[in-house]
Formats: structure tokens, sequence, C-alpha cells
């Protein structure tokens, strides 16, 4: 009895194997292990003949058919796997296109603005200006006092200056990093401090906080002549070795005497188009010998204005960062808009 057991076990298992891997799909594959190892099946129905078996053949006869049982087992789970694999690569309604190429993720990308502070820092760094950082919620006194903008200047009224609290404002410029550095540094300077501002302005080409970059000099024979250089160069190699460059005579309270530099096109380069409203020239920075004013505003020997001079300059990163890489709204650039940012 128990051999016939056996025997059926062993063809039962050969069978139920062929069976799992004849199979097509998943519900295909669930029937065909129900028909031998279901409540039904016939694998399960040996099973149960065990406990009819007399006592000596049962130990054998359990032995074959739990056998059998594993070995289907084993089959159905592989099939299972390959089915799996199957159905994951037909995707869908057909196969998959392994030449496609794969997702790739998203690129970060600097901003056109970082760039710009980026490539300033590295130039004056490489005629030997340190960098330097200021507070953006600034004294009144630094940001205008010491600068010599007194009380009363247009520049302080209200509308220009978003003010904290009485003589506490978010400052208007870079130059009051200008007064810092000189209060804890002594001459020979050579500086920049790049870093946001923020005005009363909202409009088509004003932002209400934008990015400055303020640069001093200081030393005792320093001259006109050496910031035209400075500034020639700086032009030069922040715009392309063809730059021209021109100083116009211009005011400010903290320098004199005073210019505005100006770039020759770099669009038209010089012939006259819409952005440089056909002069040939783009106004990029403004600049000059340090007022004595600003000096006697720090005191001290090391500041005598008889025995030091020195020269400053203060331009727009913003404004800088559109006319090198050709954006043509301010706006863009405070956007964040990827497709632009992809571009740099
Ligand atoms: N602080 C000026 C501004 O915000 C820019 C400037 C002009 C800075 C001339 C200077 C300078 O140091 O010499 O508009």
């Amino acid at each position: 009895m128990s051999d016939a057991l056996n025997t059926q076990a062993a063809q039962l298992a050969d069978e139920a194997a062929a069976a799992l891997l004849a199979t097509t799909g998943e519900a295909d594959l669930a029937n065909a292990k129900a028909r031998y190892l279901g409540k039904q099946g016939s694998i399960t129905a040996l099973l149960k003949q065990i406990p009819t078996l007399e006592p000596d053949d049962r130990r054998n006869a359990g032995r074959a058919v739990n056998e059998a049982k594993r070995a289907v087992e084993a089959v159905f789970a592989q099939r299972r796997e390959s089915l799996k694999d199957a159905a994951l690569s037909a995707g869908g309604d057909g196969p998959v296109d392994v030449t496609l190429p794969g997702r790739s993720g998203w690129r970060g990308h600097e901003h056109p603005v970082t760039l710009a502070w980026d490539a300033i820092c590295d130039i004056f760094s490489s005629m030997g200006f340190t960098i330097h950082e200021g507070p953006q919620v600034e004294t009144e006194w630094h940001n205008f006092e010491a600068l010599n903008i007194p009380a009363g200047h247009p520049a302080r009224e209200m509308q220009d200056t978003f003010y904290i609290e009485d003589g506490v404002v978010l400052r208007t410029h870079t130059s009051p990093v200008q007064i810092r550095t000189m209060l804890q540094h002594e001459p020979p300077l050579r500086m920049i401090c790049p870093g946001p501002v923020y005005r009363k302005d909202n409009d088509l080409t004003h932002t209400p906080m934008f990015h400055q970059v303020e640069g001093l000099v200081v030393d005792r024979n320093t001259t006109m002549a050496e910031l035209k250089g400075v500034l020639a160069e700086f032009a030069r190699a922040f715009f392309g070795p063809g730059t021209e460059v021109r100083f116009r005579p211009s005011y400010f309270p903290f320098t004199e005497p005073s210019a505005e530099v100006d770039v020759s096109c770099v669009f038209c380069s010089g012939s006259g188009c819409r952005v440089c409203s056909n002069t040939g020239w783009l106004e990029v920075l403004g600049s000059g010998m340090v007022d004595p004013e600003v000096f006697r505003a720090i005191g001290g020997d090391a500041f005598d204005p008889d025995e030091v001079q020195g020269f400053a300059f203060g331009m727009g990163i913003d404004r800088l960062a559109m006319l090198r890489y050709g954006i043509p709204d301010l706006r863009m650039l405070f956007e964040n808009d990827v497709r632009l940012l992809a571009q740099f």
C-alpha cells in the first residue's frame, strides 16, 4: 500500500512540475498550484490517505508525499519569479525598448548672479584685493553719516530706504562695509565686499533687493590713475579683452572727484543698439577718490587725510550679470525659472 502511494507521489510531482512550468500567467499558475496542492488537490489527497495506512507504512509514505509536495512548491516559486520577470520586461502593451536612454536626474545650475559674483571676486582677488562682508541690517551712521551723506540728503528720504527702527536701516548700498573695514584694519587696504542691498524700488528695472559689490583701496600714494587702471582691467577681464572704458565726471557724497564708468556696449560693440540706447556705451559703475570727510569720520592717525589717499567704486552685480550673459529682463533673475537657470 505504501509503495503504491510512493510511486503515485513521485508521478504526481513530475506531472505537477510540468503543469506549473507550462503556465503562462499568474492566474494560470495559481490554478495549476491549486490542482495539486490546494484543499482538493491531488497531492493533498495523498497526504490525507497517510493516516489510514498501517503504522509501519506511515512514515515511509509520509516522507515520500511531503517530498513531492516540497518539490512542487519549489517549482511553483521558481515559475512565479520567472513569470514576474517576463511581465516586467514585457511592460504593458509590448516589450521594453532597452535602447531608449534612461531617465536622468535633475542637475542643479548656478544662478547667473552667483556666477557673476564669483567672477568678480576672482578678478579682484587676482589683483590683490581681499573679500569682506558686512551686515545687511545697518546703522544710519555706517550707511549714511560716515559716508558724508548728512541728514536731509535726498538719498536718506523715506521712499528710498527701508527703516527697521530709528537709526537702523536695511543697507541701501555696500558702501558701509568700507567704513566697517577701515574701522578694523589699517592701511594699506585693498578690499571688495559683495552682498545684497535694499531700496524701496520696484519696477521694470529695479527690485527691492539687489546685489552690489563695493571696492576700496587706501594707501599713501593712491591715485586716480590707479583707479582707472584697476577698473579698466576689471572691465576687460569681465566683459572681454576688446572692451573699451570711458570715465565721466560725476558726483557722489563719499568721493571727490567722482567718476561714472561706461563700457563699450557688449551687444553692439559700440555701434549703437536698443540696449545702449544707440549711444554705444553702457554705464556700469560709480567710483572716485575717497572724500577726506570719510577718513575724518573714521578718525585716528592711520586715516589722517593728509597722509593717506584712497579710491572707491561700486557696481550692481545683477546688472553686470545681465550684460555678461545677455539676459534682457531684470525680473528673470528673481523668478528662478529652471528653464533660464538650466542655460548656465
Ligand atoms: N554706493 C553707490 C550706490 O549705491 C555706488 C558707489 C559709487 C560706490 C561710487 C562707491 C563709489 O564706492 O565711489 O549707488
